[in-house]
This record gives structure tokens, C-alpha cells and sequence, in this order.
């Protein structure tokens, strides 16, 4: 068929895998998709700084690469609210699909994202916002989506979990271990994200929007982060054989009164039982636990940050958009939504 065409917004950590495996893999996502997928564009704000990429694609112009005819499908690996949101609804608008890694975004306005999908008939895909390159997204979309699910929570932050994980094992110290998942291209260009928490409340407001059909955003998720846990901390759980985890919890609360259920989603540092298996998710491998009322317990575990494990998530994005192209169908709709009431920051 004819080719697919890609513009990239960013390549950084996670771009720069994007363009590694959209070359090495071309044959394979060619037929794959039924397509060739052909990288058209690259939006960078110092095209100088990238000697790496192919002069004739790199631009500064991302307003222009997002609307531009020969483009059918905009990736942005980016990160942040502006000026991604209006490059974004401007591609939307135009026709062009989305798959964006950005869970900022999408935890704040990925109602206006979808509508604007929507109203054009584009699709919006974003797998590799939450939990990198583990398939949580589209379970909860697709797979799940007959089902009554009840319950998502687990470890959605590789950066934190990084850092718990080498206070625990190796007493490494606070400040090395951030500086060391810094490095590892895990932490995200502002770190405070991460530690704070808010990088987790966003992918929990993500979770929480998908498996309840509701809108959550982060301001409603209650999130405290891991700055104040001490190496004390850490000694005196270990006394008690457990293991401190920054949890995401996002649930189905059942109302007592006969009104609707509601939906509650908070994120903070908690003691984990040594033999439960989220005690022994280290380093940056996230897991989230599934349950549902049909399905039962699910588990999802993998490689939740890094240029490789994201990229991944990316492409597979990329590929099942590509097919829609290629078919002229779209993946799921989501602008339509039931509203479960959402309790205010978290609260139970
Ligand atoms: N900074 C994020 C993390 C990257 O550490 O989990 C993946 O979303």
C-alpha cells in the first residue's frame, strides 16, 4: 500500500530509539502494517544538536511538521502540557492520528485529546504513557473493556522504584540513586516529577479514566511522593520484613447508600508484606495488579521506564495505527463516557 507517513515530535531518550528501530525494523513493520512506514519529519528545538539524524528530516518548526499533507500519523515523545497540547489538537484536527507517550498531557486534558479524535475520526493512541513498555493500556481498553473492573494498583513509576530499590539492597544513598536513574535515562527532565509523585498520579488519573470510564485527572488523584522516606525508614520496615513501594491505588468504591459507585485514586509511599510480589519488583520494572469482577486478578509486570522499553510501546502504537490507516477503520472511541463520580482527591 502506499507508505504511512510519520512525523516525530522529540528525540530525546525515548525519540532516539524510536528513529532506531522505525530504520532497523523497517522491513518488518512494512509488513507488519501492510505499509511502509516512512519517517517524514523530526521536530527538535536545537536541530544542531542532532548531527545524527538525516539532515532533510530534522526541522524547529514542530507547528509546521504537525499539519504538513504528507504526514498521517504524529509521534510526540516530547513530554509536557505546552507547547505540545496545541501541536497536538492541531494535528487531530487536521486529520492526522497521534500516538504520544504523554501522560502530563493526557492526565490533564486527554478528554479535549479525544474529542478532538473523534471530530476528525483520527485515532489517539498512547500506550507508552503508562508502565513503558508493558501492554496495560490497551487490556484495559480492549481486552477488559465487557468486564467490571474493580480494582488497578501497583507500581507505576521506574524512577522511584529505582531509587527504593538501591536504598533497600545496596543502602545507596537518596541523591545517588536519583542521579544514577537520571543517568539510565529513567527520571524525567525535571526529576521533582518522579519523586514528588505527580508522574505516578498522572498515570494512575490515566488508569482510573480507562478501567472506570470516567474522567479522572491528576488534580483529583491524592499523591504524596518519596522525598521524606528515610534510610530509617527503609531499616525499620526491613525490621518488620517489608519493603517500602510508591504505590498507584485506583478503585471502584461501592456506594453505601444506593447512589452510584464511585471512583477513588491516590498515590503514596506504603509498607509491602516481603512475600507479596510487588515487594519483589526492583530497580525500574513496574507492576500493576488487574482485578475485575469477571476476569479475577490479573498481573502485569515489565519494564515500566527507559529509551527502549518506551520506544517499544511507541512502535507498537504506531504499528496497530498504521493497520487502521491501511484497512480505513480506528481504534477505540473514547469521548463518550459514563461519569462515575470521582471523590475528591482520592479520598475512601
Ligand atoms: N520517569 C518515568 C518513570 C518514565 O520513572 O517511570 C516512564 O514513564
Amino acid at each position: 500500500g502506499a507508505p504511512i507517513r510519520v512525523a516525530l515530535l522529540g528525540c530525546g531518550t525515548v525519540g532516539g530509539e524510536i528513529v532506531r528501530l522505525l530504520t532497523d525494523q523497517a522491513d518488518d513493520l512494512a509488513a507488519r502494517v501492510g505499509a511502509p512506514v516512512e519517517l517524514v519529519g523530526v521536530a527538535v528545538r536545537r536541530p544542531h544538536k542532532h548531527p545524527e539524524l538525516p539532515a532533510g528530516l530534522v526541522t524547529a518548526d514542530a507547528a509546521g511538521l504537525v499539519t504538513r499533507d504528507d504526514v498521517d500519523i504524529v509521534v510526540e515523545v516530547v513530554g509536557g502540557i505546552e507547547p505540545v497540547r496545541t501541536l497536538l489538537l492541531e494535528a487531530l484536527k487536521a486529520g492526522k492520528s497521534v500516538v504520544t507517550a504523554n501522560k502530563a498531557l493526557l492526565a490533564e486534558d486527554g478528554a479535549v485529546l479525544a474529542e478532538a479524535a473523534d471530530a476528525s475520526g483520527a485515532d489517539l493512541y498512547y500506550e507508552a504513557a503508562v508502565a513503558g513498555a508493558i501492554p496495560l493500556l490497551r487490556p484495559l481498553r480492549e481486552s477488559l473493556v465487557g468486564d467490571r473492573i474493580t480494582r488497578v494498583a501497583g507500581i507505576v513509576n521506574g524512577t522511584t522504584n529505582f531509587i527504593l530499590s538501591s536504598m533497600a539492597s545496596s543502602g545507596a544513598g537518596y541523591t545517588d540513586a536519583l542521579e544514577e536513574a537520571t543517568r539510565l535515562g529513567y527520571a524525567e527532565a525535571d526529576p521533582s516529577a518522579d519523586v514528588d509523585g505527580y508522574d505516578a498520579a498522572s498515570k494512575a488519573a490515566i488508569l482510573a479514566s480507562l478501567a472506570f470510564h470516567t474522567r479522572v485527572t491528576a488534580a483529583d488523584v491524592h499523591c504524596e511522593g518519596i522525598r521524606t522516606v528515610s534510610a530509617a525508614d527503609i531499616a525499620a520496615a526491613a525490621s518488620l520484613d517489608c519493603t517500602i513501594k510508591l504505590l498507584a491505588i485506583c478503585e471502584r468504591v461501592p456506594s453505601e447508600d444506593g447512589a452510584a459507585d464511585a471512583v477513588s485514586a491516590r498515590v503514596y509511599p506504603a509498607m509491602i508484606p516481603s512475600a507479596h510480589p510487588l515487594a519483589s519488583v526492583d530497580g525500574a520494572f513496574n507492576a500493576v495488579f488487574v482485578e475485575a469482577e469477571a476476569a479475577g486478578q490479573l498481573m502485569f509486570y515489565g519494564q515500566g521506564a527507559g529509551g527502549a522499553p518506551t520506544a517499544s510501546a511507541v512502535l507498537g502504537d504506531l504499528v496497530a495505527v498504521g493497520r487502521n490507516l491501511v484497512v480505513g477503520g480506528r481504534g477505540p472511541r473514547e469521548s463518550t463516557y459514563a461519569s462515575l463520580p470521582v471523590l475528591p482527591m482520592g479520598a475512601v
